[in-house]
């Protein structure tokens, strides 16, 4: 699968984030060595801690397969400027690929390319 046909893919996903609180969808696609995807779009809870980031909805169906082996991370936000994952969800990737390799996309059509260990100097080990 093709970036674009990644990105078109995103954007029918992205319909199904469930984000009543803060009206802010995500949608994310993780590729693995093995190059399945996996996807997942963010879900709020009216108890707001609760929410549990696309990011992370995808690495966990990634994870339930026994596929850790993460290459690129694709997000697509309802935002002007592609965004990056949130610091908790740069820990839990980081768990599986410190060098992952992120492809942003903003609704307006922006692309942002960058890797976790730019944005993520150092993570927690144990
Ligand atoms: N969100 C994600 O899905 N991924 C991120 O990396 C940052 C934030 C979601 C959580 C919440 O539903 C909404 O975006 C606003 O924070």
């Amino acid at each position: 699968m093709k970036e674009k046909e990644i990105l078109e893919e995103l954007k029918k996903r992205i319909k199904k984030s469930y984000s009543p609180y803060s009206k802010f969808r995500v949608a994310a696609c993780l590729v693995t060595r093995k190059r399945k995807k996996y996807f997942g779009v963010n879900i709020e809870n009216a108890s707001f801690s609760l929410t549990l980031c696309a990011e992370r909805v995808a690495a966990g169906c990634a994870v339930e397969e026994g596929d850790t082996d993460f290459k690129k991370l694709y997000i697509l936000t309802d935002s002007k400027r592609p965004e990056l994952p949130c610091g908790a969800c740069r820990q839990f990737l980081a768990e599986f690929n410190p060098k992952l390799e992120i492809i942003s996309f903003s609704a307006a059509g922006k692309r942002k390319k960058t890797k976790l260990n730019d944005i993520l100097k150092f993570h927690f080990k144990l």
